[in-house]
Protein backbone atom coordinates (compact mmCIF):
# COMPACT_ATOMS: atom_id res chain seq x y z
CA UNK A 1 0.00 0.00 0.00
CA UNK A 2 1.00 3.20 -0.95
CA UNK A 3 2.32 5.71 2.57
CA UNK A 4 0.42 8.27 0.84
CA UNK A 5 -3.30 6.81 1.26
CA UNK A 6 -3.60 6.81 4.58
CA UNK A 7 -3.66 10.64 4.44
CA UNK A 8 -6.22 10.14 1.54
CA UNK A 9 -9.15 12.53 2.14
CA UNK A 10 -11.65 10.21 0.69
CA UNK A 11 -10.45 7.46 2.55
CA UNK A 12 -10.87 9.69 5.67
CA UNK A 13 -14.40 10.34 5.02
CA UNK A 14 -15.52 6.72 3.81
CA UNK A 15 -14.34 5.53 7.57
CA UNK A 16 -15.81 8.57 9.61
CA UNK A 17 -12.40 10.16 10.22
CA UNK A 18 -11.92 14.02 9.10
CA UNK A 19 -10.62 14.38 6.16
CA UNK A 20 -7.98 17.11 5.20
CA UNK A 21 -10.55 18.55 2.86
CA UNK A 22 -13.87 17.29 1.62
CA UNK A 23 -13.28 14.66 -0.78
CA UNK A 24 -15.01 14.75 -4.64
CA UNK A 25 -15.59 12.58 -7.27
CA UNK A 26 -17.84 11.74 -10.13
CA UNK A 27 -19.76 8.58 -11.26
CA UNK A 28 -18.63 8.02 -14.78
CA UNK A 29 -16.01 10.76 -14.63
CA UNK A 30 -14.26 8.67 -16.88
CA UNK A 31 -16.20 8.73 -20.28
CA UNK A 32 -17.90 10.40 -23.42
CA UNK A 33 -17.84 13.69 -21.33
CA UNK A 34 -14.26 14.20 -22.04
CA UNK A 35 -12.69 14.62 -25.45
CA UNK A 36 -9.25 13.04 -24.85
CA UNK A 37 -11.52 9.47 -23.81
CA UNK A 38 -13.85 9.83 -27.42
CA UNK A 39 -10.54 9.94 -29.24
CA UNK A 40 -9.05 7.04 -27.77
CA UNK A 41 -12.29 5.23 -27.90
CA UNK A 42 -12.19 5.79 -31.82
CA UNK A 43 -12.75 2.84 -33.65
CA UNK A 44 -12.61 0.28 -30.15
CA UNK A 45 -15.28 -1.47 -29.29
CA UNK A 46 -16.62 -1.30 -24.55
CA UNK A 47 -16.07 -4.41 -23.93
CA UNK A 48 -12.54 -4.17 -25.76
CA UNK A 49 -11.71 -0.88 -24.37
CA UNK A 50 -12.59 -2.78 -20.66
CA UNK A 51 -10.49 -6.01 -21.27
CA UNK A 52 -7.20 -4.01 -22.76
CA UNK A 53 -5.04 -2.96 -19.76
CA UNK A 54 -3.51 -0.37 -21.95
CA UNK A 55 -6.66 1.57 -22.85
CA UNK A 56 -8.23 0.75 -18.74
CA UNK A 57 -5.42 2.26 -17.62
CA UNK A 58 -5.31 5.35 -19.58
CA UNK A 59 -8.86 5.86 -19.60
CA UNK A 60 -9.58 5.52 -15.90
CA UNK A 61 -6.29 7.43 -14.99
CA UNK A 62 -7.80 10.40 -17.64
CA UNK A 63 -10.52 12.20 -15.14
CA UNK A 64 -7.70 12.05 -12.39
CA UNK A 65 -4.87 13.99 -14.04
CA UNK A 66 -7.75 16.55 -16.29
CA UNK A 67 -9.77 17.32 -12.71
CA UNK A 68 -7.80 16.16 -10.10
CA UNK A 69 -10.17 13.90 -8.45
CA UNK A 70 -9.56 12.49 -4.25
CA UNK A 71 -10.57 9.01 -6.03
CA UNK A 72 -10.34 7.00 -9.36
CA UNK A 73 -13.00 4.53 -10.41
CA UNK A 74 -11.65 1.41 -12.06
CA UNK A 75 -13.11 1.74 -16.19
CA UNK A 76 -15.25 -1.00 -16.72
CA UNK A 77 -18.59 -1.59 -17.16
CA UNK A 78 -21.50 -3.80 -14.81
CA UNK A 79 -21.16 -6.30 -17.27
CA UNK A 80 -17.92 -7.13 -17.96
CA UNK A 81 -17.89 -10.21 -15.24
CA UNK A 82 -21.13 -12.01 -17.05
CA UNK A 83 -19.10 -11.58 -20.39
CA UNK A 84 -16.40 -12.87 -18.66
CA UNK A 85 -18.17 -16.12 -17.59
CA UNK A 86 -19.81 -16.66 -21.24
CA UNK A 87 -22.47 -14.40 -21.42
CA UNK A 88 -23.49 -13.43 -24.38
CA UNK A 89 -24.02 -9.77 -24.54
CA UNK A 90 -22.35 -6.50 -26.10
CA UNK A 91 -22.61 -2.74 -24.97
CA UNK A 92 -24.15 -1.28 -27.86
CA UNK A 93 -23.50 2.98 -27.86
CA UNK A 94 -26.29 5.40 -27.09
CA UNK A 95 -28.77 2.05 -25.46
CA UNK A 96 -26.30 0.19 -22.94
CA UNK A 97 -25.73 -3.64 -22.78
CA UNK A 98 -27.47 -6.34 -25.08
CA UNK A 99 -28.12 -9.95 -23.96
CA UNK A 100 -28.00 -12.09 -26.78
CA UNK A 101 -30.58 -14.52 -25.06
CA UNK A 102 -31.83 -13.15 -22.04
CA UNK A 103 -32.40 -14.99 -19.19
CA UNK A 104 -36.09 -16.66 -18.42
CA UNK A 105 -36.33 -19.78 -17.46
CA UNK A 106 -34.29 -22.29 -14.71
CA UNK A 107 -32.26 -23.92 -17.27
CA UNK A 108 -31.18 -20.31 -18.46
CA UNK A 109 -30.28 -19.60 -14.95
CA UNK A 110 -28.74 -23.10 -14.48
CA UNK A 111 -26.60 -22.36 -17.44
CA UNK A 112 -24.54 -19.22 -15.00
CA UNK A 113 -21.51 -20.18 -13.99
CA UNK A 114 -18.57 -18.63 -10.86
CA UNK A 115 -16.57 -16.41 -11.71
CA UNK A 116 -13.25 -17.38 -11.20
CA UNK A 117 -9.59 -15.05 -11.34
CA UNK A 118 -8.21 -16.84 -14.38
CA UNK A 119 -11.57 -15.20 -16.26
CA UNK A 120 -9.99 -11.92 -15.71
CA UNK A 121 -6.02 -12.29 -15.61
CA UNK A 122 -5.95 -8.81 -17.42
CA UNK A 123 -8.61 -6.53 -14.54
CA UNK A 124 -5.70 -7.95 -12.09
CA UNK A 125 -2.96 -6.39 -14.54
CA UNK A 126 -4.93 -3.00 -15.01
CA UNK A 127 -5.72 -2.79 -11.60
CA UNK A 128 -2.24 -3.32 -10.34
CA UNK A 129 -0.93 -1.11 -12.85
CA UNK A 130 -3.30 1.78 -12.05
CA UNK A 131 -2.24 1.09 -8.34
CA UNK A 132 0.92 2.05 -9.05
CA UNK A 133 0.39 5.35 -10.90
CA UNK A 134 -2.12 6.65 -8.43
CA UNK A 135 0.19 6.50 -5.78
CA UNK A 136 -1.73 8.24 -2.99
CA UNK A 137 -4.86 8.42 -5.23
CA UNK A 138 -7.51 5.46 -4.34
CA UNK A 139 -8.61 3.16 -6.70
CA UNK A 140 -12.30 2.23 -6.21
CA UNK A 141 -13.48 -0.68 -7.62
CA UNK A 142 -16.86 -1.77 -8.42
CA UNK A 143 -19.59 -4.69 -9.53
CA UNK A 144 -23.30 -4.39 -10.30
CA UNK A 145 -25.45 -5.40 -7.77
CA UNK A 146 -27.44 -8.65 -8.23
CA UNK A 147 -30.85 -6.74 -8.74
CA UNK A 148 -29.17 -4.31 -11.43
CA UNK A 149 -27.24 -7.12 -12.98
CA UNK A 150 -30.70 -9.64 -13.21
CA UNK A 151 -32.45 -7.03 -14.38
CA UNK A 152 -30.43 -6.31 -17.47
CA UNK A 153 -29.82 -10.42 -18.05
CA UNK A 154 -33.85 -11.00 -17.78
CA UNK A 155 -34.60 -8.15 -20.20
CA UNK A 156 -32.41 -8.79 -22.57
CA UNK A 157 -31.23 -5.21 -21.87
CA UNK A 158 -32.41 -1.62 -20.77
CA UNK A 159 -35.99 -1.19 -19.43
CA UNK A 160 -38.13 1.35 -18.09
CA UNK A 161 -40.61 -0.34 -15.71
CA UNK A 162 -38.49 -3.63 -15.30
CA UNK A 163 -41.87 -5.99 -16.20
CA UNK A 164 -39.65 -9.26 -17.04
CA UNK A 165 -37.87 -8.92 -13.82
CA UNK A 166 -40.45 -8.27 -11.77
CA UNK A 167 -42.33 -11.36 -13.64
CA UNK A 168 -39.57 -14.10 -12.54
CA UNK A 169 -39.50 -12.10 -8.93
CA UNK A 170 -43.05 -12.61 -7.95
CA UNK A 171 -43.65 -15.62 -9.94
CA UNK A 172 -40.83 -17.99 -9.86
CA UNK A 173 -39.28 -16.57 -6.85
CA UNK A 174 -37.09 -19.88 -6.59
CA UNK A 175 -35.74 -19.72 -9.76
CA UNK A 176 -34.75 -15.76 -8.87
CA UNK A 177 -33.44 -16.72 -5.80
CA UNK A 178 -30.63 -18.98 -7.62
CA UNK A 179 -30.09 -16.23 -10.03
CA UNK A 180 -29.83 -13.73 -7.64
CA UNK A 181 -27.41 -15.94 -5.61
CA UNK A 182 -25.32 -16.98 -8.72
CA UNK A 183 -25.19 -13.36 -9.78
CA UNK A 184 -24.29 -12.59 -6.34
CA UNK A 185 -21.05 -15.12 -6.55
CA UNK A 186 -20.21 -13.28 -9.66
CA UNK A 187 -20.13 -10.05 -8.16
CA UNK A 188 -18.20 -10.92 -5.23
CA UNK A 189 -15.27 -12.28 -6.81
CA UNK A 190 -14.85 -10.00 -9.39
CA UNK A 191 -14.63 -7.46 -6.69
CA UNK A 192 -12.51 -9.80 -4.58
CA UNK A 193 -10.06 -9.65 -7.94
CA UNK A 194 -10.10 -5.73 -7.60
CA UNK A 195 -9.52 -5.77 -3.95
CA UNK A 196 -6.79 -8.49 -4.27
CA UNK A 197 -4.88 -6.31 -7.09
CA UNK A 198 -4.83 -3.51 -4.49
CA UNK A 199 -8.35 -1.27 -5.04
CA UNK A 200 -8.26 0.69 -1.96
CA UNK A 201 -12.64 0.95 -2.04
CA UNK A 202 -15.15 -0.71 -3.85
CA UNK A 203 -18.96 0.13 -4.82
CA UNK A 204 -21.76 -1.63 -5.43
CA UNK A 205 -24.10 -0.24 -8.01
CA UNK A 206 -27.73 -0.99 -7.76
CA UNK A 207 -29.05 1.25 -10.11
CA UNK A 208 -32.52 0.40 -10.58
CA UNK A 209 -33.41 -1.50 -7.41
CA UNK A 210 -35.15 1.93 -6.48
CA UNK A 211 -38.02 0.21 -8.58
CA UNK A 212 -38.95 -1.60 -5.95
CA UNK A 213 -40.32 -1.07 -2.71
CA UNK A 214 -38.92 -1.17 1.05
CA UNK A 215 -40.69 -5.06 1.57
CA UNK A 216 -40.24 -6.58 -1.47
CA UNK A 217 -35.83 -5.13 -1.58
CA UNK A 218 -35.86 -6.32 1.98
CA UNK A 219 -37.61 -9.90 0.91
CA UNK A 220 -36.01 -10.54 -2.92
CA UNK A 221 -32.70 -8.14 -3.12
CA UNK A 222 -31.10 -7.45 0.48
CA UNK A 223 -29.87 -11.00 1.24
CA UNK A 224 -28.57 -11.06 -1.84
CA UNK A 225 -26.80 -7.69 -1.88
CA UNK A 226 -25.55 -8.27 1.70
CA UNK A 227 -23.89 -11.57 0.70
CA UNK A 228 -22.17 -9.83 -1.71
CA UNK A 229 -20.95 -7.16 0.42
CA UNK A 230 -19.70 -9.19 3.51
CA UNK A 231 -17.70 -11.23 0.58
CA UNK A 232 -15.27 -8.31 0.14
CA UNK A 233 -12.32 -7.86 2.12
CA UNK A 234 -11.84 -5.41 4.89
CA UNK A 235 -11.90 -2.22 2.48
CA UNK A 236 -14.76 0.84 2.37
CA UNK A 237 -17.88 -0.40 0.30
CA UNK A 238 -20.18 2.35 -0.80
CA UNK A 239 -23.53 0.95 -1.82
CA UNK A 240 -25.68 3.28 -4.26
CA UNK A 241 -28.60 3.34 -6.51
CA UNK A 242 -30.87 5.37 -8.19
CA UNK A 243 -34.82 6.43 -7.09
CA UNK A 244 -33.65 4.31 -3.43
CA UNK A 245 -35.28 7.16 -0.89
CA UNK A 246 -37.56 4.36 0.50
CA UNK A 247 -34.64 1.76 1.09
CA UNK A 248 -31.54 4.06 2.17
CA UNK A 249 -31.62 2.52 5.88
CA UNK A 250 -31.82 -1.21 4.34
CA UNK A 251 -28.77 -0.45 1.94
CA UNK A 252 -27.15 0.98 4.65
CA UNK A 253 -28.31 -2.44 6.64
CA UNK A 254 -26.87 -4.54 4.03
CA UNK A 255 -23.44 -3.72 4.86
CA UNK A 256 -22.68 -0.91 2.89
CA UNK A 257 -20.07 1.51 5.19
CA UNK A 258 -21.25 4.42 2.23
CA UNK A 259 -24.41 4.82 1.29
CA UNK A 260 -24.57 6.39 -2.45
CA UNK A 261 -27.90 8.95 -2.06
CA UNK A 262 -29.01 10.36 -5.60
CA UNK A 263 -30.36 14.07 -5.72
CA UNK A 264 -33.76 13.39 -4.62
CA UNK A 265 -33.15 13.26 -0.93
CA UNK A 266 -31.54 15.97 0.69
CA UNK A 267 -28.34 14.78 2.55
CA UNK A 268 -29.45 15.51 5.82
CA UNK A 269 -32.16 13.85 5.60
CA UNK A 270 -31.15 10.61 3.90
CA UNK A 271 -28.72 10.90 7.28
CA UNK A 272 -31.96 10.89 9.50
CA UNK A 273 -33.05 7.66 7.29
CA UNK A 274 -30.15 5.87 7.29
CA UNK A 275 -29.27 5.92 10.78
CA UNK A 276 -25.91 6.00 12.53
CA UNK A 277 -22.58 4.72 11.64
CA UNK A 278 -22.54 5.37 7.88
CA UNK A 279 -20.98 7.88 5.82
CA UNK A 280 -22.67 9.31 2.94
CA UNK A 281 -21.90 9.95 -0.85
CA UNK A 282 -23.82 12.51 -3.10
CA UNK A 283 -25.39 14.32 -4.33
CA UNK A 284 -25.44 17.14 -7.02
CA UNK A 285 -27.87 16.71 -9.59
CA UNK A 286 -26.23 15.75 -12.93
CA UNK A 287 -28.26 17.55 -14.97
CA UNK A 288 -27.52 20.71 -12.92
CA UNK A 289 -24.56 21.00 -14.90
CA UNK A 290 -25.83 22.51 -17.75
CA UNK A 291 -27.23 25.91 -15.90
CA UNK A 292 -25.06 29.05 -15.25
CA UNK A 293 -22.09 28.64 -13.11
CA UNK A 294 -23.28 30.92 -10.20
CA UNK A 295 -26.22 28.32 -9.89
CA UNK A 296 -24.48 25.55 -9.83
CA UNK A 297 -21.59 26.90 -6.97
CA UNK A 298 -25.18 27.86 -4.85
CA UNK A 299 -25.79 23.89 -5.36
CA UNK A 300 -22.35 22.41 -4.44
CA UNK A 301 -22.19 24.66 -1.49
CA UNK A 302 -25.73 23.36 -0.27
CA UNK A 303 -24.86 19.86 -0.86
CA UNK A 304 -21.52 20.23 1.16
CA UNK A 305 -23.36 21.72 3.87
CA UNK A 306 -26.49 19.67 4.22
CA UNK A 307 -23.39 16.51 3.99
CA UNK A 308 -22.02 18.22 7.04
CA UNK A 309 -24.87 16.25 9.02
CA UNK A 310 -23.28 12.87 7.96
CA UNK A 311 -20.44 11.24 10.20
CA UNK A 312 -18.47 11.30 7.08
CA UNK A 313 -19.27 13.00 3.54
CA UNK A 314 -17.85 11.85 -0.05
CA UNK A 315 -18.75 14.32 -2.37
CA UNK A 316 -20.35 12.84 -5.65
CA UNK A 317 -23.03 13.72 -8.04
CA UNK A 318 -26.73 12.28 -7.80
CA UNK A 319 -25.89 9.55 -10.15
CA UNK A 320 -23.27 9.71 -13.66
CA UNK A 321 -22.29 12.61 -15.24
CA UNK A 322 -23.97 12.67 -18.59
CA UNK A 323 -22.29 12.47 -21.78
CA UNK A 324 -23.01 16.44 -23.23
CA UNK A 325 -21.39 17.74 -20.12
CA UNK A 326 -18.77 20.45 -19.93
CA UNK A 327 -15.67 19.02 -18.55
CA UNK A 328 -14.29 22.13 -17.18
CA UNK A 329 -17.74 22.95 -15.05
CA UNK A 330 -16.68 19.46 -13.31
CA UNK A 331 -12.86 20.54 -12.73
CA UNK A 332 -14.32 23.69 -11.44
CA UNK A 333 -17.12 21.44 -8.79
CA UNK A 334 -13.96 19.69 -7.56
CA UNK A 335 -11.94 23.14 -6.83
CA UNK A 336 -14.75 24.54 -5.37
CA UNK A 337 -15.32 21.48 -2.68
CA UNK A 338 -11.70 21.43 -1.94
CA UNK A 339 -11.58 25.25 -1.37
CA UNK A 340 -14.54 25.01 0.92
CA UNK A 341 -14.37 24.66 4.35
CA UNK A 342 -14.70 21.25 5.90
CA UNK A 343 -17.90 21.23 8.28
CA UNK A 344 -18.12 20.93 11.51
CA UNK A 345 -19.61 17.40 12.10
CA UNK A 346 -22.30 15.61 14.68
CA UNK A 347 -20.62 13.33 17.46
CA UNK A 348 -19.92 9.27 16.71
CA UNK A 349 -17.17 10.03 14.51
CA UNK A 350 -14.38 7.50 14.90
CA UNK A 351 -11.99 9.59 15.59
CA UNK A 352 -13.62 11.61 18.22
CA UNK A 353 -13.08 10.17 21.90
CA UNK A 354 -16.30 9.35 23.28
CA UNK A 355 -16.79 11.02 27.21
CA UNK A 356 -17.07 8.01 29.46
CA UNK A 357 -19.53 8.12 32.28
CA UNK A 358 -22.31 9.98 30.33
O1 LIG B 1 -16.09 6.57 -14.82
C1 LIG B 1 -16.78 5.62 -14.36
O2 LIG B 1 -17.71 5.81 -13.57
C2 LIG B 1 -16.39 4.20 -14.70
C3 LIG B 1 -17.07 3.69 -15.79
C4 LIG B 1 -18.40 2.97 -15.73
C5 LIG B 1 -19.02 2.57 -16.92
N1 LIG B 1 -20.11 1.83 -16.61
C6 LIG B 1 -18.50 2.85 -18.27
C7 LIG B 1 -19.46 2.93 -19.39
C8 LIG B 1 -19.18 2.52 -14.68
C9 LIG B 1 -18.98 2.72 -13.19
C10 LIG B 1 -20.26 1.80 -15.24
C11 LIG B 1 -21.27 1.10 -14.45
C12 LIG B 1 -22.59 0.86 -15.06
N2 LIG B 1 -22.87 0.36 -16.29
C13 LIG B 1 -23.81 1.01 -14.37
C14 LIG B 1 -23.93 1.46 -12.95
C15 LIG B 1 -23.74 2.92 -12.87
C16 LIG B 1 -24.92 3.72 -13.33
O3 LIG B 1 -24.76 4.51 -14.25
O4 LIG B 1 -25.99 3.55 -12.73
C17 LIG B 1 -24.84 0.65 -15.24
C18 LIG B 1 -26.32 0.67 -14.95
C19 LIG B 1 -24.24 0.22 -16.45
C20 LIG B 1 -24.91 -0.26 -17.69
C21 LIG B 1 -24.58 0.64 -18.81
N3 LIG B 1 -23.44 0.53 -19.56
C22 LIG B 1 -25.28 1.79 -19.25
C23 LIG B 1 -26.60 2.28 -18.70
C24 LIG B 1 -24.53 2.37 -20.29
C25 LIG B 1 -24.78 3.67 -21.02
C26 LIG B 1 -25.43 3.53 -22.33
C27 LIG B 1 -25.13 4.75 -23.18
O5 LIG B 1 -24.35 4.59 -24.13
O6 LIG B 1 -25.63 5.82 -22.85
C28 LIG B 1 -23.40 1.56 -20.47
C29 LIG B 1 -22.29 1.79 -21.42
C30 LIG B 1 -21.13 2.48 -20.81
N4 LIG B 1 -20.53 2.10 -19.64
C31 LIG B 1 -20.43 3.57 -21.35
C32 LIG B 1 -19.37 3.87 -20.48
C33 LIG B 1 -18.30 4.91 -20.62
C34 LIG B 1 -20.76 4.27 -22.65
C35 LIG B 1 -20.30 3.45 -23.79
C36 LIG B 1 -19.32 4.14 -24.68
O7 LIG B 1 -18.57 5.05 -24.26
O8 LIG B 1 -19.27 3.73 -25.85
Amino acid sequence: MHPGLSDSPFLAACNRRTPSRTPVWFMRQAGRALPEYRKLREGVGMLESCRRPDLTVEITMQPVRRMGTDAAIFFSDIVVPLAAVGIDLDIVAGTGPVIAEPVRDRAAVERIRALEPDDVPDITESVGRLVEELGATPLIGFAGAPFTLASYLVEGGPSRNHVRTKELMYGQPDVWHDLLDRLGTIAAAYLRVQVDAGASAIQLFDSWVGALSLADYRRYVMPHSAKVLAAVPDVPKIHFGVGTGELLGAMGEAGADVVGVDWRVELSDAVERIGPGKAVQGNLDPTLLFTPWSVVEGKVRDVVASGAAAEGHVFNLGHGVLPETDPDVLTRIVETVHQLPVPERPAGRTDTPVPAGR
